[in-house]
């Protein structure tokens, strides 16, 4: 009895410092990539899983995801994930896009929009990049996007979108081990280094 107890306390170790490790990895956002590597299907579709059963309210399908590996699609996306006014040089900087694997969160066929869309994108995105660090890749999000011109690009391949938003980018796959997480490359050649945004402090208040 003892010993069975003892044995699930340190499996249960194990597993809240696995989730914490994997917390921790998708913090930066990974902006290097071996741009040749191919992730396994079956890869690609655990992680999918993952995004898409998570809950949404209701259990209603209010986002749409692309999987897209597709390298001259990744490259036509790249080019307008900067900020609409640019004030901060973001053209061709966002460079965590260009992963292995890319998911975009598009809106619909449930139609939700704003915060509720963003409240389920925010979930099913999580669990995603979650799920990637667990299969050993890193992660970027992105939300410097132009999303009208991210949408049609979208429905040149995939034909129309159910919803108008595109909330959110994620790019998986593995890093370009010659540098650094922030170093901004594109196909192996450095174009930008950037700053770490530093840690957030978010408070927590323990009711009991
Ligand atoms: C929802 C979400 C959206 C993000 N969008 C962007 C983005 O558009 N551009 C960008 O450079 N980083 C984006 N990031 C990455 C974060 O800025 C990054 O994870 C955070 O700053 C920590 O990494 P750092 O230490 O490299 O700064 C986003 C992160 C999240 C969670």
């Amino acid at each position: 009895m003892q010993t069975k107890q003892k044995r699930h306390v340190y499996k249960r170790e194990i597993i809240m410092s696995k989730i914490l490790d994997y917390a921790n990895e998708i913090v930066p956002c990974q902006r290097n990539w071996d741009e040749s590597y191919q992730i396994p299907e079956e890869e690609i579709k655990y992680i999918t899983d993952v995004a898409t059963i998570v809950p949404t309210k209701q259990q209603k399908s209010v986002f749409s995801l692309m999987v897209i590996t597709n390298r001259q699609i990744i490259n036509e996306i790249f080019e307008i994930c900067y900020e609409k006014t640019d004030k901060f040089m973001t053209f061709k900087k966002n460079s965590q896009v260009r992963a292995n694997l890319l998911l975009v969160w598009t809106s619909g066929p449930h139609p939700y929009s704003g915060q509720s869309l963003g409240l389920a994108v925010g979930i099913s995105s999580s669990a995603a990049a979650l799920a990637g660090v667990e299969l050993g890749y890193k992660t970027g999000f992105c939300k410097c996007f132009v999303a009208p011109r991210a949408r049609d690009l979208l429905e040149k391949y995939v034909g129309k979108l159910p919803g108008k938003e595109v909330p959110l980018m994620l790019g998986i796959g593995k890093p370009d081990e010659n540098f650094d997480t922030r170093d901004v490359t594109i196909d192996g050649v450095l174009k930008a280094k950037k700053e770490t945004n530093g840690t957030k402090n978010i408070p927590i208040h323990r009711l009991t």
